[in-house]
Order: C-alpha cells, then sequence, then structure tokens
C-alpha cells in the first residue's frame, strides 16, 4: 500500500503543479495536501515539486528546515476536522482523490473535495482549523527548541509576582512566530487575495484562517508546577502554555456551530446577510460563511456528497449520530455482529494462563 503510494507521488505531484499553472486561485488550500498521511516524505521531493502556491514555494526554499513542522500542522488539522465531525452527516472525509493511487484529472483535487470551496461553513471550518493547526505545530518546534528564528517566549523570564508566591519559569510558548509565519504562508497566496480583485470566497477564507489563528491565542493557558518542602506548593513555577489541539478543535467546532452567514459580495468588508442583524459587528474570531450547506443526506456526485447511506449510526441517541438524524428519517438496517473474545482467563500453576472463548453479540446499525 505504502509502496503504490510512493509510486503514484509524482504523477499526482505534475498534476497538481500543472493544475496551479492553470488555476493560481486554487493554489489557496493545495498546501493541505501535505498533511495526508500517503503523501511520504514532502522534505525529499524538494519545495519546487511540491503542491505550493509560488509564493509558498518562495517561502519553502528560503526555510526548508520549516517543511515537517509545516507539514505536521496540515496533519494535525485534518486530524482534528475528522475527528470533531466523526459523528456529523459531513464527517470531514478526505476525498478519494486524496488516496495518491489513484489520482485522476477529472477528479477533485482538494484534499476535501466540494467543501473546500462551497462557500459554506464547512469551508469556514477547513480553513480555521487548518490555519490553527500551522500555527499549533510551529509554535511546538519553537518550544522544542528545533527553530533557529523562534524559541520559548523570553519576554516573561523572571518576571513573575514573587509577593504571590509564584514567577514565571521554564519554557512558555510563543505563538507570535507560528501566527507570523501561517499568516505569510496563508494569506498571501494570489495576487488576488490583496488587490481589489479579491473575490467574496477569498475573504471568507483569509478571515476563517485568521479565525483559527485567534482560537490558538485565545486558548492559551497558563500551567504551574509547586516547589517547597514536601509539596508545600510555597513557591510555584508557572509558564505560558498552548491547548491541546483537541481543545481549539472542539472551541472552533463551537464556532462554526455559530457561524455568520456573510453577504456573497466582491467587498472587502464583511457584512452580515441578514439585514436586520447588519449593525451587530462580525468578530474576527466567528467564522463566516457566504452559502447555505446542502443537508448531506443524500449522495449527490456532482458536488461529491457522497450522502449517510450506509453509514453506521447510534439507536439510542438523541445527537447527530443517532439513527433519526444521521439516517434524514430513511430509517436504518440492523446486522448482527459476533465477536469472540478470550474471557474468564486464570492462572494455572504452574505456568500458564486458561481462558475461555466467549462470545458476545452486538446490534450495529447502519443508515438506509
Ligand atoms: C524536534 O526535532 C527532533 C529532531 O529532529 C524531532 O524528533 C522532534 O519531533 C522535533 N519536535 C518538534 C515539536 O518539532
Ligand atoms: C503579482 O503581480 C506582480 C505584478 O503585477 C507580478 O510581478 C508577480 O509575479 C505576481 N505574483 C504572483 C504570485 O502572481
Ligand atoms: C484576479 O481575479 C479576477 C477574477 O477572479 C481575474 O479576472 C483577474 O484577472 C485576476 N487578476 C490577477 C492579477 O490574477
Ligand atoms: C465518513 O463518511 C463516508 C461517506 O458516507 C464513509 O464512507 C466513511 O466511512 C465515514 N467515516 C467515518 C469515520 O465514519
Ligand atoms: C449511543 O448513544 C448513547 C446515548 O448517547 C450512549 O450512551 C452510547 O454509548 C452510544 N453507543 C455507542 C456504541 O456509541
Amino acid at each position: 500500500m505504502e509502496q503504490g503510494a510512493s509510486l503514484a507521488l509524482p504523477r499526482l505531484c505534475v498534476l497538481l503543479t500543472a493544475l496551479l499553472a492553470l488555476c493560481p486561485c486554487c493554489s489557496q488550500g493545495t498546501w493541505m495536501w501535505l498533511g495526508i498521511a500517503s503523501f511520504g516524505f514532502p522534505e525529499k521531493l524538494g519545495c519546487a515539486n511540491l503542491p505550493l502556491s509560488a509564493r509558498q514555494k518562495d517561502l519553502c526554499k528560503k526555510k526548508p528546515h520549516l517543511l515537517s513542522g509545516i507539514r505536521e500542522g496540515a496533519r494535525l488539522g485534518i486530524q482534528e476536522c475528522r475527528n470533531q465531525f466523526r459523528h456529523e452527516r459531513w464527517n470531514c472525509s478526505v476525498t478519494a482523490a486524496a488516496s495518491p493511487s489513484s489520482p485522476s484529472p477529472t477528479s477533485d483535487l482538494s484534499v476535501f473535495g466540494y467543501e473546500q470551496s462551497s462557500g459554506t461553513k464547512e469551508t469556514a471550518f477547513i480553513y480555521a482549523v487548518m490555519a490553527a493547526g500551522l500555527v499549533h505545530s510551529l509554535t511546538r518546534s519553537c518550544s522544542a527548541g528545533n527553530m533557529t528564528e523562534c524559541s520559548c517566549d523570553a519576554s516573561l523570564q523572571n518576571g513573575g509576582s514573587p509577593s504571590e508566591g509564584w514567577h514565571w519559569g521554564g519554557c512558555s510558548d510563543d505563538i507570535q512566530y507560528g501566527i507570523g509565519f501561517s499568516r505569510r504562508f496563508l494569506d498571501g497566496t494570489s495576487n488576488n487575495s490583496t488587490g481589489k480583485y479579491r473575490d467574496a470566497l477569498t475573504t471568507m477564507n483569509l478571515h476563517n484562517s485568521e479565525a483559527g489563528r485567534q482560537a490558538v491565542a485565545k486558548l492559551i493557558s497558563v500551567d504551574c508546577r509547586c516547589h517547597g518542602v514536601s509539596g508545600s506548593c510555597a513557591v510555584k513555577t508557572c509558564w505560558r502554555t498552548m491547548s491541546s489541539f483537541e481543545k481549539i478543535g472542539s472551541f472552533l467546532k463551537d464556532k462554526y456551530e455559530n457561524s455568520v452567514h456573510v453577504l456573497d459580495k466582491l467587498k472587502k468588508k464583511v457584512r452580515r446577510k441578514e439585514k436586520d442583524q447588519r449593525k451587530i459587528p462580525v468578530h474576527k474570531e466567528d467564522l463566516i460563511y457566504t452559502h447555505r450547506s446542502p443537508n448531506y443526506c443524500m449522495r449527490d456526485q456532482k458536488l461529491g456528497v457522497p450522502g449517510t447511506h450506509g453509514r453506521e449510526c447510534n439507536r439510542t441517541s438523541d445527537g447527530p449520530d443517532g439513527c433519526n438524524l444521521l439516517c434524514c428519517g430513511r430509517g436504518y438496517n440492523t446486522h448482527v455482529v459476533r465477536h469472540v473474545q478470550r474471557c474468564e482467563c486464570k492462572f494455572v500453576w504452574c505456568c500458564y494462563v486458561r481462558c475461555r472463548r466467549c462470545e458476545s453479540v452486538t446490534d450495529v446499525h447502519t443508515c438506509k
């Protein structure tokens, strides 16, 4: 499997590079390919052969040592998207084209398929979580001492509040470098992203990427360790630390649920679609979208929506994974699945373990 993937890789890259030449604005999200497991080792391909925009290739050539951090950021983002949406009708699956063993010129070349450019709430989440992944991964490299351009946050050294019994120490995460790099790497992908030709989707993507970065900044917290005689905690050493990426994903999922519908106009300033809500400002932490989502119930080959037929659902759940919601009211099939396990194991003197074979039966429900 791994072998097949690596053989097909050069073909995929040629294909992506050709696509970028044809359509420079498509380049906004192609870096996301770096996060696909079967993509192999981009370090070996060299910056010029990666699915990056011209500007990103320049950055990559100047700082090739960042490539593994960029790749890890993409991987984090994709993994967390799938984690947050695993129970939803749209489950953030990576498109069929994303298995590099079968790239075909007709297939959608986005990692997330249609949803990567549909202008929906799902597009918003994708851009936010991917930009956040990049910040998180680069910041971790900074703190690990793997980078020359950044390290722990030195501004906090020696500070703190000794009278209250604590001082800054250890390594505080400095997210400024990661945020700056994420902006330079993701936001300037074409001339059109700043010029007057900037379209609504670009505006939306830039806003949501920034919302992702803001989420990482907002969820920075403080960790402390106690010192003192037998754990008396007379003195505490504290440092600032990023939240786990799962927490950031969950925060962004909440932003997704409450995302703001904005006008699909070629304007730089985003405005709410709802007329009576125009006066409420759109905050930079909000996720915004321009197009309503399909309901993701039925297969739609044109849009590349797989539908929920065959998805496993939970008969007793009221949540999105419940059979009622997930199957869109179509009902479900029940299969009996047998598991055989070793059980009632006993230690027999001397020296082996004797077990029985136990069979358990569970019902598995799948959407009609
Ligand atoms: C730092 O570099 C080492 C050695 O190259 C690597 O094993 C480790 O995963 C890196 N850590 C981070 C957080 O990038
Ligand atoms: C952006 O536009 C300038 C001048 O219009 C051009 O020289 C440059 O190559 C363009 N950059 C990209 C990435 O298209
Ligand atoms: C920017 O995009 C618009 C419409 O998408 C296009 O007509 C224009 O030629 C593009 N400009 C540049 C410099 O790429
Ligand atoms: C996500 O949905 C697709 C299409 O319905 C399905 O094939 C896949 O198994 C689902 N993935 C998970 C983790 O449920
Ligand atoms: C199904 O949903 C119920 C209620 O939310 C939960 O307690 C149970 O663990 C779920 N079952 C599975 C297999 O996820």
